[in-house]
Protein backbone atom coordinates (compact mmCIF):
# COMPACT_ATOMS: atom_id res chain seq x y z
CA UNK A 1 0.00 0.00 0.00
CA UNK A 2 1.50 3.63 -0.75
CA UNK A 3 0.11 7.11 -0.23
CA UNK A 4 -0.98 9.47 -2.76
CA UNK A 5 0.73 12.63 -2.79
CA UNK A 6 -1.89 14.85 -1.04
CA UNK A 7 -1.57 12.07 2.20
CA UNK A 8 1.96 12.84 2.03
CA UNK A 9 1.47 16.59 1.66
CA UNK A 10 -1.09 16.73 4.94
CA UNK A 11 1.75 14.46 7.04
CA UNK A 12 4.39 16.97 6.23
CA UNK A 13 2.78 19.76 6.59
CA UNK A 14 0.43 18.42 9.33
CA UNK A 15 2.73 15.94 11.44
CA UNK A 16 -0.32 13.58 11.06
CA UNK A 17 -2.24 11.51 9.02
CA UNK A 18 -5.91 9.30 9.66
CA UNK A 19 -6.62 6.37 7.80
CA UNK A 20 -10.14 5.44 8.52
CA UNK A 21 -10.95 1.63 8.66
CA UNK A 22 -7.67 0.41 7.10
CA UNK A 23 -8.62 -2.87 8.55
CA UNK A 24 -11.79 -4.85 8.35
CA UNK A 25 -13.98 -6.06 11.70
CA UNK A 26 -13.23 -9.27 11.37
CA UNK A 27 -9.42 -8.46 11.65
CA UNK A 28 -10.14 -5.95 14.74
CA UNK A 29 -12.29 -8.22 16.45
CA UNK A 30 -9.35 -11.08 16.45
CA UNK A 31 -6.81 -8.44 17.77
CA UNK A 32 -9.79 -6.94 20.41
CA UNK A 33 -9.99 -10.97 22.10
CA UNK A 34 -6.36 -11.65 22.23
CA UNK A 35 -5.62 -8.13 23.86
CA UNK A 36 -8.21 -8.73 26.79
CA UNK A 37 -6.26 -12.10 27.24
CA UNK A 38 -3.06 -10.29 27.30
CA UNK A 39 -4.62 -7.86 29.28
CA UNK A 40 -4.94 -10.44 31.99
CA UNK A 41 -2.30 -12.69 31.94
CA UNK A 42 0.79 -12.09 34.45
CA UNK A 43 3.45 -10.74 32.38
CA UNK A 44 6.03 -7.99 33.49
CA UNK A 45 5.61 -6.52 30.13
CA UNK A 46 1.80 -5.75 31.25
CA UNK A 47 1.81 -1.71 32.83
CA UNK A 48 -1.01 -1.00 35.49
CA UNK A 49 -2.65 1.73 35.98
CA UNK A 50 -2.71 2.71 39.87
CA UNK A 51 -5.91 0.78 40.42
CA UNK A 52 -4.43 -1.96 39.03
CA UNK A 53 -6.63 -1.57 35.68
CA UNK A 54 -4.03 -2.68 32.27
CA UNK A 55 -2.74 0.85 30.99
CA UNK A 56 0.27 -0.75 28.85
CA UNK A 57 0.90 -4.00 27.26
CA UNK A 58 4.58 -3.68 25.68
CA UNK A 59 6.36 -5.80 23.42
CA UNK A 60 2.92 -8.72 22.21
CA UNK A 61 4.48 -8.79 18.33
CA UNK A 62 6.99 -10.88 20.18
CA UNK A 63 4.59 -13.77 22.06
CA UNK A 64 1.31 -13.05 20.35
CA UNK A 65 0.78 -14.45 16.66
CA UNK A 66 -2.14 -12.05 15.74
CA UNK A 67 0.13 -8.79 17.13
CA UNK A 68 2.80 -10.52 15.37
CA UNK A 69 1.54 -10.00 12.29
CA UNK A 70 -0.10 -6.73 12.65
CA UNK A 71 3.26 -6.31 13.22
CA UNK A 72 4.45 -6.65 10.20
CA UNK A 73 1.16 -5.74 7.95
CA UNK A 74 1.85 -4.35 4.97
CA UNK A 75 -0.67 -2.30 5.09
CA UNK A 76 1.25 -0.16 8.33
CA UNK A 77 4.71 -1.35 6.99
CA UNK A 78 5.00 -0.15 3.20
CA UNK A 79 3.52 3.23 3.61
CA UNK A 80 6.41 4.30 6.41
CA UNK A 81 8.91 2.57 3.93
CA UNK A 82 8.03 5.15 1.80
CA UNK A 83 7.79 8.03 4.04
CA UNK A 84 11.29 7.59 5.40
CA UNK A 85 12.89 5.69 2.37
CA UNK A 86 14.10 2.91 4.02
CA UNK A 87 13.82 -0.44 5.60
CA UNK A 88 11.98 -0.15 9.66
CA UNK A 89 12.49 -2.39 12.38
CA UNK A 90 10.12 -2.49 15.55
CA UNK A 91 11.60 0.14 18.47
CA UNK A 92 8.44 -0.47 20.00
CA UNK A 93 4.98 -1.91 20.09
CA UNK A 94 2.10 -1.14 22.90
CA UNK A 95 -1.61 -2.37 23.54
CA UNK A 96 -2.61 1.05 25.01
CA UNK A 97 -5.83 -0.29 27.28
CA UNK A 98 -7.37 3.12 28.12
CA UNK A 99 -10.02 0.74 30.13
CA UNK A 100 -13.51 1.40 30.99
CA UNK A 101 -13.93 3.51 33.89
CA UNK A 102 -10.26 3.76 34.99
CA UNK A 103 -7.92 4.36 31.84
CA UNK A 104 -5.84 7.25 33.51
CA UNK A 105 -4.54 10.48 31.23
CA UNK A 106 -1.69 10.62 29.28
CA UNK A 107 0.30 13.63 29.66
CA UNK A 108 1.54 16.49 26.82
CA UNK A 109 4.44 15.02 25.73
CA UNK A 110 6.46 14.62 22.39
CA UNK A 111 7.76 10.74 22.09
CA UNK A 112 10.79 11.65 20.31
CA UNK A 113 12.31 13.64 23.16
CA UNK A 114 11.58 10.04 25.26
CA UNK A 115 13.36 8.03 22.47
CA UNK A 116 16.39 10.61 22.71
CA UNK A 117 16.51 11.20 26.02
CA UNK A 118 15.92 7.56 27.43
CA UNK A 119 17.28 5.48 24.13
CA UNK A 120 19.56 7.46 22.68
CA UNK A 121 17.79 7.60 18.98
CA UNK A 122 19.70 9.90 16.59
CA UNK A 123 17.07 11.29 14.62
CA UNK A 124 13.03 11.73 15.18
CA UNK A 125 13.08 9.29 12.16
CA UNK A 126 10.79 6.46 13.57
CA UNK A 127 7.14 7.09 13.20
CA UNK A 128 4.14 6.12 15.38
CA UNK A 129 1.61 4.17 14.36
CA UNK A 130 -1.55 4.28 15.89
CA UNK A 131 -4.25 0.82 15.02
CA UNK A 132 -8.26 1.67 17.06
CA UNK A 133 -9.04 -1.79 17.68
CA UNK A 134 -11.90 -0.82 19.95
CA UNK A 135 -14.13 2.56 18.25
CA UNK A 136 -12.80 5.68 19.25
CA UNK A 137 -14.97 8.14 20.35
CA UNK A 138 -15.13 12.26 21.83
CA UNK A 139 -15.78 10.39 25.18
CA UNK A 140 -13.42 7.60 25.67
CA UNK A 141 -10.23 9.01 25.68
CA UNK A 142 -9.51 9.66 22.23
CA UNK A 143 -5.52 10.62 21.55
CA UNK A 144 -5.28 14.39 20.87
CA UNK A 145 -2.50 15.64 18.45
CA UNK A 146 -1.37 19.31 18.31
CA UNK A 147 -1.07 19.86 14.51
CA UNK A 148 2.46 21.14 12.76
CA UNK A 149 3.90 21.56 16.57
CA UNK A 150 6.18 18.60 15.08
CA UNK A 151 7.93 21.48 13.38
CA UNK A 152 9.08 23.03 16.83
CA UNK A 153 11.96 20.42 17.59
CA UNK A 154 12.42 18.87 20.72
CA UNK A 155 10.87 20.80 23.51
CA UNK A 156 12.07 21.46 26.68
CA UNK A 157 10.37 18.40 29.22
CA UNK A 158 10.39 17.41 32.64
CA UNK A 159 10.26 14.02 33.77
CA UNK A 160 7.10 13.45 35.81
CA UNK A 161 7.20 10.07 37.78
CA UNK A 162 4.01 11.50 39.79
CA UNK A 163 1.18 11.98 37.84
CA UNK A 164 0.52 8.43 36.42
CA UNK A 165 1.55 5.31 37.16
CA UNK A 166 4.22 5.62 34.21
CA UNK A 167 6.89 8.12 33.76
CA UNK A 168 6.68 10.33 30.92
CA UNK A 169 8.55 13.73 29.52
CA UNK A 170 5.73 15.97 29.87
CA UNK A 171 5.51 19.69 28.53
CA UNK A 172 4.51 21.82 30.34
CA UNK A 173 1.28 24.55 30.62
CA UNK A 174 2.96 27.54 28.51
CA UNK A 175 4.53 25.89 25.72
CA UNK A 176 1.42 23.36 25.45
CA UNK A 177 -0.67 26.63 25.00
CA UNK A 178 1.58 28.71 22.58
CA UNK A 179 1.38 25.61 20.42
CA UNK A 180 -2.51 25.08 20.53
CA UNK A 181 -2.47 28.98 20.15
CA UNK A 182 -1.16 27.73 16.46
CA UNK A 183 -2.21 25.26 15.50
CA UNK A 184 -5.51 24.02 17.44
CA UNK A 185 -6.15 20.27 18.49
CA UNK A 186 -7.78 17.80 16.74
CA UNK A 187 -9.11 14.13 18.06
CA UNK A 188 -9.60 11.85 15.35
CA UNK A 189 -12.02 9.62 16.07
CA UNK A 190 -14.09 6.16 14.75
CA UNK A 191 -14.29 2.74 14.07
CA UNK A 192 -12.25 -0.25 14.69
CA UNK A 193 -9.41 -0.43 11.76
CA UNK A 194 -8.61 2.88 11.83
CA UNK A 195 -4.77 3.43 11.59
CA UNK A 196 -3.40 7.20 12.56
CA UNK A 197 0.29 7.97 11.86
CA UNK A 198 2.30 10.70 13.45
CA UNK A 199 5.75 12.27 14.00
CA UNK A 200 7.82 11.55 16.37
CA UNK A 201 7.51 15.52 17.65
CA UNK A 202 3.84 15.81 17.25
CA UNK A 203 2.54 17.01 20.74
CA UNK A 204 -0.08 14.45 21.99
CA UNK A 205 -1.62 13.48 24.81
CA UNK A 206 -5.40 12.08 26.28
CA UNK A 207 -7.85 12.40 28.56
CA UNK A 208 -8.78 9.82 31.07
CA UNK A 209 -11.53 7.84 30.29
CA UNK A 210 -14.43 7.50 32.73
CA UNK A 211 -17.10 5.67 30.30
CA UNK A 212 -18.25 2.21 30.39
CA UNK A 213 -16.18 1.80 26.69
CA UNK A 214 -12.35 1.13 26.77
CA UNK A 215 -10.05 2.78 23.65
CA UNK A 216 -7.83 -0.24 23.36
CA UNK A 217 -5.28 1.65 20.60
CA UNK A 218 -1.91 -0.82 19.44
CA UNK A 219 0.89 1.48 18.74
CA UNK A 220 3.42 0.45 16.56
CA UNK A 221 6.63 2.62 16.33
CA UNK A 222 8.75 1.98 13.39
CA UNK A 223 11.76 3.26 12.93
CA UNK A 224 14.44 3.57 10.02
CA UNK A 225 16.97 0.93 10.76
CA UNK A 226 19.94 3.15 10.11
CA UNK A 227 18.61 5.30 12.95
CA UNK A 228 18.66 2.67 15.72
CA UNK A 229 19.49 3.37 19.03
CA UNK A 230 22.67 3.96 20.46
CA UNK A 231 22.39 4.22 24.45
CA UNK A 232 19.16 2.74 25.56
CA UNK A 233 17.99 2.69 29.22
CA UNK A 234 14.90 0.74 29.27
CA UNK A 235 14.13 -2.95 29.35
CA UNK A 236 14.34 -4.11 25.59
CA UNK A 237 10.50 -5.13 26.09
CA UNK A 238 9.84 -1.28 25.91
CA UNK A 239 12.91 -0.23 23.93
CA UNK A 240 13.65 -3.54 21.56
CA UNK A 241 17.47 -4.36 20.24
CA UNK A 242 16.85 -6.25 17.29
CA UNK A 243 17.29 -4.20 14.70
CA UNK A 244 16.32 -7.01 11.87
CA UNK A 245 14.62 -5.02 8.70
CA UNK A 246 10.61 -5.97 9.24
CA UNK A 247 9.65 -8.52 6.60
CA UNK A 248 5.85 -8.00 5.42
CA UNK A 249 3.83 -10.47 5.97
CA UNK A 250 0.64 -11.18 2.76
CA UNK A 251 -1.77 -8.76 3.20
CA UNK A 252 -4.28 -11.62 4.29
CA UNK A 253 -2.03 -12.72 7.05
CA UNK A 254 -4.39 -11.28 10.10
CA UNK A 255 -7.56 -11.92 8.43
CA UNK A 256 -6.91 -15.77 7.68
CA UNK A 257 -5.22 -15.60 11.20
CA UNK A 258 -8.67 -14.29 12.31
CA UNK A 259 -10.71 -16.88 10.24
CA UNK A 260 -8.69 -20.25 12.15
CA UNK A 261 -8.93 -18.61 15.07
CA UNK A 262 -13.09 -18.15 14.55
CA UNK A 263 -13.66 -21.55 13.50
CA UNK A 264 -11.17 -23.18 16.76
CA UNK A 265 -13.60 -21.25 18.85
CA UNK A 266 -17.13 -22.17 17.12
C1 LIG B 1 1.06 7.65 24.10
O1 LIG B 1 1.18 8.81 23.84
O2 LIG B 1 2.05 6.91 24.08
C2 LIG B 1 -0.27 7.06 24.41
C3 LIG B 1 -1.40 7.98 24.44
C4 LIG B 1 -2.72 7.28 24.46
O3 LIG B 1 -2.78 6.05 24.21
O4 LIG B 1 -3.72 7.93 24.69
MN1 LIG C 1 3.22 9.22 23.08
Amino acid sequence: MRLNQQQLDQFRTEGWLFLPELFTPEETAVLGREAEAIFHTPREEIWRERTGAPRTAFAAHTYNEAFRLLGAHPRLIEPIEQVFGEHLYMHQFKINAKAAFDGDVWQWHQDYGTWARDDGMPEPRAMNIAVFVDEVMPINGPLMLVPRSHTEGVLAAGHDLATTSYPLWTLDQDTVTRLVAQGGIVAPTGKPGGVMMFHGNLVHGSAGNITPYPRKIVYLTLNAVSNHIRTPTRPDWIAHRDFTPIVPVADDALAAYARGWRAAAA
